[in-house]
Protein backbone atom coordinates (compact mmCIF):
# COMPACT_ATOMS: atom_id res chain seq x y z
CA UNK A 1 0.00 0.00 0.00
CA UNK A 2 2.39 2.37 1.18
CA UNK A 3 4.71 1.59 -1.95
CA UNK A 4 1.90 2.21 -4.42
CA UNK A 5 1.14 5.47 -2.81
CA UNK A 6 4.63 6.42 -3.00
CA UNK A 7 5.21 5.33 -6.79
CA UNK A 8 1.78 7.11 -7.21
CA UNK A 9 3.08 10.31 -6.04
CA UNK A 10 6.58 9.81 -8.04
CA UNK A 11 4.16 9.57 -11.05
CA UNK A 12 2.76 12.85 -9.93
CA UNK A 13 5.56 14.48 -9.54
CA UNK A 14 6.79 13.40 -12.73
CA UNK A 15 3.83 14.92 -14.59
CA UNK A 16 3.90 18.28 -12.68
CA UNK A 17 7.56 18.50 -13.65
CA UNK A 18 6.73 17.49 -17.20
CA UNK A 19 4.30 20.72 -17.22
CA UNK A 20 6.21 23.18 -15.62
CA UNK A 21 9.31 22.16 -16.97
CA UNK A 22 8.15 24.12 -20.43
CA UNK A 23 10.45 26.37 -21.59
CA UNK A 24 13.40 25.79 -19.52
CA UNK A 25 15.65 28.80 -19.34
CA UNK A 26 19.38 29.00 -17.68
CA UNK A 27 19.73 29.82 -14.45
CA UNK A 28 20.76 33.00 -15.75
CA UNK A 29 17.92 34.12 -17.28
CA UNK A 30 16.11 33.53 -13.98
CA UNK A 31 15.54 36.35 -11.99
CA UNK A 32 16.14 36.44 -8.24
CA UNK A 33 12.88 37.03 -6.44
CA UNK A 34 13.50 39.47 -3.77
CA UNK A 35 15.69 41.47 -5.81
CA UNK A 36 12.05 41.81 -8.25
CA UNK A 37 10.69 43.27 -4.90
CA UNK A 38 13.70 44.82 -3.41
CA UNK A 39 11.42 48.18 -3.84
CA UNK A 40 8.21 46.63 -1.78
CA UNK A 41 9.09 44.35 1.05
CA UNK A 42 11.54 41.61 2.27
CA UNK A 43 10.63 38.02 0.22
CA UNK A 44 11.14 35.30 3.11
CA UNK A 45 10.60 31.46 3.06
CA UNK A 46 9.99 29.23 6.33
CA UNK A 47 12.98 26.39 6.69
CA UNK A 48 13.64 23.18 8.21
CA UNK A 49 17.04 22.54 9.68
CA UNK A 50 18.00 20.37 7.19
CA UNK A 51 16.61 23.17 3.86
CA UNK A 52 19.57 24.68 4.61
CA UNK A 53 21.70 22.33 2.88
CA UNK A 54 18.69 20.83 0.37
CA UNK A 55 17.10 24.24 -0.67
CA UNK A 56 20.90 26.41 -0.08
CA UNK A 57 21.07 27.69 -3.94
CA UNK A 58 17.51 28.74 -4.19
CA UNK A 59 17.37 30.58 -0.80
CA UNK A 60 20.78 32.42 -1.53
CA UNK A 61 19.50 33.23 -4.68
CA UNK A 62 15.63 34.19 -4.21
CA UNK A 63 14.90 35.13 -0.61
CA UNK A 64 16.23 38.05 1.86
CA UNK A 65 14.02 36.91 5.19
CA UNK A 66 13.91 33.33 6.64
CA UNK A 67 12.37 31.86 9.11
CA UNK A 68 12.51 28.87 10.92
CA UNK A 69 9.48 26.65 10.61
CA UNK A 70 9.67 24.98 13.79
CA UNK A 71 12.88 25.05 15.29
CA UNK A 72 12.14 28.14 17.12
CA UNK A 73 9.05 27.20 18.53
CA UNK A 74 8.32 26.38 22.68
CA UNK A 75 8.81 22.74 22.64
CA UNK A 76 11.98 22.55 20.29
CA UNK A 77 13.76 25.24 22.10
CA UNK A 78 12.90 23.98 25.58
CA UNK A 79 11.98 20.49 25.95
CA UNK A 80 12.60 20.21 29.16
CA UNK A 81 12.61 22.88 31.64
CA UNK A 82 15.85 25.03 31.87
CA UNK A 83 17.20 22.80 29.21
CA UNK A 84 17.28 24.98 25.77
CA UNK A 85 17.99 23.50 22.26
CA UNK A 86 19.35 26.22 20.68
CA UNK A 87 21.50 24.08 17.92
CA UNK A 88 19.42 23.94 14.52
CA UNK A 89 17.72 27.42 15.18
CA UNK A 90 21.35 28.98 15.49
CA UNK A 91 22.19 27.30 12.40
CA UNK A 92 19.33 29.01 11.13
CA UNK A 93 20.39 32.47 12.26
CA UNK A 94 23.81 32.17 11.01
CA UNK A 95 23.01 30.61 7.58
CA UNK A 96 20.98 34.14 7.19
CA UNK A 97 23.58 36.00 8.87
CA UNK A 98 25.97 34.46 6.49
CA UNK A 99 23.70 35.79 3.24
CA UNK A 100 22.65 39.09 4.80
CA UNK A 101 18.81 37.81 5.30
CA UNK A 102 16.28 39.14 7.71
CA UNK A 103 15.17 36.84 10.19
CA UNK A 104 11.42 36.55 11.36
CA UNK A 105 11.32 34.59 14.97
CA UNK A 106 7.99 32.14 15.01
CA UNK A 107 6.61 32.14 17.09
CA UNK A 108 6.42 32.37 21.11
CA UNK A 109 3.04 31.77 22.42
CA UNK A 110 1.12 29.00 20.82
CA UNK A 111 -1.45 26.13 21.48
CA UNK A 112 0.53 23.70 20.26
CA UNK A 113 4.32 22.29 20.01
CA UNK A 114 4.67 23.48 23.35
CA UNK A 115 6.44 21.24 25.89
CA UNK A 116 4.54 18.90 28.58
CA UNK A 117 6.41 20.13 31.51
CA UNK A 118 5.14 23.68 30.65
CA UNK A 119 1.87 23.65 32.41
CA UNK A 120 2.25 21.45 35.03
CA UNK A 121 3.26 20.95 38.49
CA UNK A 122 4.45 17.90 40.25
CA UNK A 123 1.43 15.69 39.94
CA UNK A 124 -0.52 18.52 39.24
CA UNK A 125 -2.19 21.32 36.65
CA UNK A 126 0.80 24.71 37.13
CA UNK A 127 -0.76 27.68 38.51
CA UNK A 128 -1.14 31.00 36.46
CA UNK A 129 1.66 32.58 37.93
CA UNK A 130 4.23 29.67 37.83
CA UNK A 131 3.33 29.22 33.84
CA UNK A 132 3.55 32.92 33.41
CA UNK A 133 7.08 32.74 35.22
CA UNK A 134 8.12 30.18 33.08
CA UNK A 135 7.37 32.03 29.99
CA UNK A 136 9.30 35.09 31.09
CA UNK A 137 11.93 32.86 31.52
CA UNK A 138 11.83 31.52 27.99
CA UNK A 139 10.81 34.84 26.18
CA UNK A 140 14.32 36.61 28.26
CA UNK A 141 16.51 33.58 27.46
CA UNK A 142 15.26 33.28 23.90
CA UNK A 143 15.09 37.13 23.17
CA UNK A 144 18.43 37.87 24.40
CA UNK A 145 20.34 34.87 22.78
CA UNK A 146 18.90 36.31 19.57
CA UNK A 147 18.68 40.14 19.81
CA UNK A 148 19.99 41.88 17.02
CA UNK A 149 19.50 38.88 14.78
CA UNK A 150 15.89 38.56 14.99
CA UNK A 151 14.30 41.70 13.97
CA UNK A 152 10.41 40.46 14.63
CA UNK A 153 8.69 38.29 16.44
CA UNK A 154 5.44 36.10 16.49
CA UNK A 155 4.75 37.27 19.87
CA UNK A 156 1.53 35.48 19.69
CA UNK A 157 0.23 32.42 17.44
CA UNK A 158 -4.01 32.13 16.86
CA UNK A 159 -5.34 32.81 19.95
CA UNK A 160 -9.11 33.79 18.05
CA UNK A 161 -11.12 31.09 18.04
CA UNK A 162 -12.64 29.96 14.89
CA UNK A 163 -16.22 29.16 16.42
CA UNK A 164 -18.90 31.60 16.16
CA UNK A 165 -20.00 31.57 19.91
CA UNK A 166 -16.25 31.83 21.21
CA UNK A 167 -14.01 34.91 21.40
CA UNK A 168 -10.46 33.30 22.57
CA UNK A 169 -9.26 29.79 21.74
CA UNK A 170 -10.91 28.37 25.44
CA UNK A 171 -9.04 25.38 25.04
CA UNK A 172 -5.88 26.88 24.62
CA UNK A 173 -4.05 25.64 27.45
CA UNK A 174 -2.67 29.49 27.88
CA UNK A 175 -6.21 30.50 28.27
CA UNK A 176 -6.96 27.55 30.62
CA UNK A 177 -4.26 28.45 33.42
CA UNK A 178 -3.70 32.00 32.81
CA UNK A 179 -6.95 33.32 31.31
CA UNK A 180 -7.14 35.96 28.63
CA UNK A 181 -4.24 38.59 30.41
CA UNK A 182 -1.61 36.00 28.53
CA UNK A 183 -1.77 37.65 25.62
CA UNK A 184 -0.76 41.21 26.91
CA UNK A 185 1.56 39.50 29.53
CA UNK A 186 3.54 37.73 26.37
CA UNK A 187 3.70 41.23 24.57
CA UNK A 188 5.36 43.29 27.15
CA UNK A 189 7.63 40.41 28.42
CA UNK A 190 9.11 40.20 24.58
CA UNK A 191 9.13 44.34 24.55
CA UNK A 192 11.24 44.02 27.98
CA UNK A 193 14.05 41.57 26.59
CA UNK A 194 14.14 43.27 23.47
CA UNK A 195 13.05 47.14 23.17
CA UNK A 196 14.22 47.04 18.98
CA UNK A 197 12.05 43.70 18.15
CA UNK A 198 8.93 44.51 15.93
CA UNK A 199 6.14 42.01 18.19
CA UNK A 200 3.59 40.78 15.63
CA UNK A 201 0.42 38.81 16.50
CA UNK A 202 -0.15 35.77 14.18
CA UNK A 203 -3.24 34.00 12.75
CA UNK A 204 -4.71 31.93 10.24
CA UNK A 205 -8.31 32.67 8.73
CA UNK A 206 -7.59 36.18 8.97
CA UNK A 207 -9.11 37.53 6.21
CA UNK A 208 -12.80 35.44 6.78
CA UNK A 209 -14.78 38.68 7.89
CA UNK A 210 -16.16 36.99 11.24
CA UNK A 211 -12.75 35.85 12.68
CA UNK A 212 -10.99 39.39 10.89
CA UNK A 213 -13.40 41.09 13.60
CA UNK A 214 -12.54 39.12 16.59
CA UNK A 215 -8.81 39.75 15.84
CA UNK A 216 -10.03 43.50 15.52
CA UNK A 217 -11.13 43.70 18.57
CA UNK A 218 -8.28 42.21 20.26
CA UNK A 219 -5.87 44.18 18.57
CA UNK A 220 -7.71 47.61 19.68
CA UNK A 221 -8.04 46.19 22.91
CA UNK A 222 -4.67 45.49 23.30
CA UNK A 223 -3.45 48.66 21.21
CA UNK A 224 -5.68 50.45 23.82
CA UNK A 225 -4.25 49.25 26.72
CA UNK A 226 -0.93 50.42 25.54
CA UNK A 227 0.50 47.23 24.91
CA UNK A 228 3.26 47.05 22.21
CA UNK A 229 1.97 44.87 19.52
CA UNK A 230 3.64 46.60 16.04
CA UNK A 231 2.24 44.20 14.02
CA UNK A 232 -0.35 41.76 12.72
CA UNK A 233 0.86 38.31 10.85
CA UNK A 234 -1.47 37.23 8.53
CA UNK A 235 -0.88 33.63 7.63
CA UNK A 236 -1.39 33.37 4.25
CA UNK A 237 -2.11 29.47 3.64
CA UNK A 238 -5.00 29.80 1.20
CA UNK A 239 -6.06 27.67 -2.06
CA UNK A 240 -6.45 28.06 -5.52
CA UNK A 241 -10.90 28.66 -4.64
CA UNK A 242 -10.09 31.27 -1.86
CA UNK A 243 -9.98 33.46 -0.26
CA UNK A 244 -10.71 36.07 -2.90
CA UNK A 245 -8.27 39.19 -3.71
CA UNK A 246 -10.73 41.36 -2.55
CA UNK A 247 -11.24 39.43 1.19
CA UNK A 248 -7.62 39.57 1.16
CA UNK A 249 -7.23 43.32 0.04
CA UNK A 250 -9.82 44.22 2.80
CA UNK A 251 -8.51 42.14 5.34
CA UNK A 252 -4.93 44.09 4.46
CA UNK A 253 -6.93 47.65 4.75
CA UNK A 254 -8.25 46.68 8.16
CA UNK A 255 -5.33 45.70 9.62
CA UNK A 256 -3.49 48.76 8.46
CA UNK A 257 -5.88 50.94 9.49
CA UNK A 258 -5.51 49.74 13.14
CA UNK A 259 -1.76 51.63 12.50
CA UNK A 260 0.03 48.48 12.28
CA UNK A 261 1.70 47.28 9.80
CA UNK A 262 0.92 44.05 7.96
CA UNK A 263 2.91 40.97 7.17
CA UNK A 264 1.94 37.85 5.18
CA UNK A 265 3.70 35.27 7.11
CA UNK A 266 2.77 31.81 5.72
CA UNK A 267 2.01 32.00 2.14
CA UNK A 268 1.07 28.94 0.34
CA UNK A 269 -1.56 28.49 -2.08
CA UNK A 270 -2.58 24.88 -2.22
CA UNK A 271 -4.32 22.72 -5.55
CA UNK A 272 -7.01 21.62 -3.37
CA UNK A 273 -9.65 23.43 -1.64
CA UNK A 274 -8.94 23.15 2.29
CA UNK A 275 -11.97 21.35 2.94
CA UNK A 276 -11.30 18.68 -0.01
CA UNK A 277 -9.95 15.73 1.55
CA UNK A 278 -10.19 13.50 -1.53
CA UNK A 279 -7.40 11.63 -2.74
CA UNK A 280 -4.41 13.12 -5.17
CA UNK A 281 -5.63 14.42 -8.56
CA UNK A 282 -3.57 12.15 -10.74
CA UNK A 283 -5.05 13.45 -13.90
CA UNK A 284 -2.54 15.25 -15.91
CA UNK A 285 -4.91 17.50 -17.52
CA UNK A 286 -6.73 18.05 -14.84
CA UNK A 287 -3.52 18.86 -12.67
CA UNK A 288 -2.49 21.50 -15.41
CA UNK A 289 -5.19 23.26 -15.06
CA UNK A 290 -5.43 23.25 -11.17
CA UNK A 291 -1.50 24.54 -11.14
CA UNK A 292 -2.39 27.51 -14.18
CA UNK A 293 -5.71 28.54 -11.98
CA UNK A 294 -2.38 28.85 -8.53
CA UNK A 295 -0.34 30.79 -11.24
CA UNK A 296 -3.43 33.40 -11.87
CA UNK A 297 -3.94 33.67 -8.08
CA UNK A 298 -0.24 34.26 -7.12
CA UNK A 299 -0.47 37.21 -9.94
CA UNK A 300 -3.65 38.76 -8.41
CA UNK A 301 -2.38 38.80 -4.93
CA UNK A 302 0.88 40.05 -5.35
CA UNK A 303 -0.72 42.67 -7.16
CA UNK A 304 -2.66 43.86 -4.28
CA UNK A 305 0.30 43.44 -2.31
CA UNK A 306 2.80 45.75 -4.22
CA UNK A 307 -0.27 48.10 -4.21
CA UNK A 308 -0.15 47.81 -0.53
CA UNK A 309 3.36 48.07 -0.16
CA UNK A 310 3.23 51.12 2.55
CA UNK A 311 2.03 48.94 4.63
CA UNK A 312 3.07 45.37 3.72
CA UNK A 313 6.69 45.07 5.21
CA UNK A 314 7.28 41.48 4.61
CA UNK A 315 5.73 38.46 2.53
CA UNK A 316 7.52 34.85 3.64
CA UNK A 317 6.14 31.84 1.81
CA UNK A 318 5.64 28.89 4.16
CA UNK A 319 8.33 26.67 2.46
CA UNK A 320 10.47 26.88 -0.39
CA UNK A 321 9.78 24.18 -3.28
CA UNK A 322 7.54 21.96 -3.58
CA UNK A 323 9.38 18.88 -2.80
CA UNK A 324 9.16 19.86 1.23
CA UNK A 325 5.55 21.43 2.16
CA UNK A 326 3.42 20.45 5.05
CA UNK A 327 0.94 20.68 2.73
CA UNK A 328 1.39 16.84 2.01
CA UNK A 329 0.41 15.83 5.29
CA UNK A 330 -2.29 18.43 5.62
CA UNK A 331 -5.65 18.15 5.36
CA UNK A 332 -5.05 14.40 3.96
CA UNK A 333 -1.62 12.43 5.19
CA UNK A 334 0.76 11.54 1.92
CA UNK A 335 -1.60 13.36 -0.66
CA UNK A 336 1.11 15.05 -2.36
CA UNK A 337 0.35 19.04 -2.95
CA UNK A 338 2.19 21.88 -4.98
CA UNK A 339 1.53 25.15 -3.02
CA UNK A 340 4.92 27.56 -3.41
CA UNK A 341 6.52 28.91 -6.56
CA UNK A 342 9.21 26.62 -7.47
CA UNK A 343 8.79 22.83 -8.40
CA UNK A 344 9.64 19.22 -6.40
CA UNK A 345 11.33 17.69 -8.75
CA UNK A 346 14.42 20.36 -10.25
CA UNK A 347 13.75 22.85 -7.80
CA UNK A 348 12.78 24.86 -11.04
CA UNK A 349 10.88 28.02 -10.83
CA UNK A 350 6.75 27.14 -11.69
CA UNK A 351 4.47 29.26 -13.69
CA UNK A 352 3.43 30.79 -10.39
CA UNK A 353 7.03 32.63 -9.92
CA UNK A 354 6.79 33.97 -13.57
CA UNK A 355 3.39 35.32 -13.11
CA UNK A 356 5.28 36.96 -9.33
CA UNK A 357 8.10 38.11 -11.19
CA UNK A 358 6.88 39.64 -14.40
CA UNK A 359 5.20 42.47 -13.44
C1 LIG B 1 0.42 27.16 11.67
C2 LIG B 1 1.65 27.59 12.43
C3 LIG B 1 2.90 27.22 11.71
C4 LIG B 1 2.86 25.82 11.15
C5 LIG B 1 1.62 25.62 10.35
C6 LIG B 1 1.55 24.22 9.81
O1 LIG B 1 0.15 27.96 10.60
O2 LIG B 1 1.68 28.96 12.68
O3 LIG B 1 3.98 27.32 12.59
O4 LIG B 1 2.94 24.88 12.19
O5 LIG B 1 0.51 25.85 11.17
O6 LIG B 1 2.77 23.77 9.39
Amino acid sequence: MKAKVLILSFVVILCAGALLGQGVRSEEEIPSLWQAYADYFPIGAAVRYSSLTRHKDLLEKHFNSITAENEMKFSTLQPDEGIFAFFRADAIVEFAKKNNMLVRGHTLVWHRQYPSWLFRDGAGKASGELVLQRLETHINTVLSRYKGDVYCWDVVNEAVSDSMSEYLRRDSPWYQAVGEDYIAAAFHMAHKADPDAKLFYNDYGATRADKMEKICVLLEDLLAAGVPVHGMGMQGHWDIFGPSVSQIETAIRRYAALGLEVQITELDISLYHWNDKRKAITDPEELAGRLARQAKKYEEIFRVFREYRDVITGVTFWGVADDLTWKDQEPVRGRKDFPLLFDAEGHRPKEAFWQVVNY
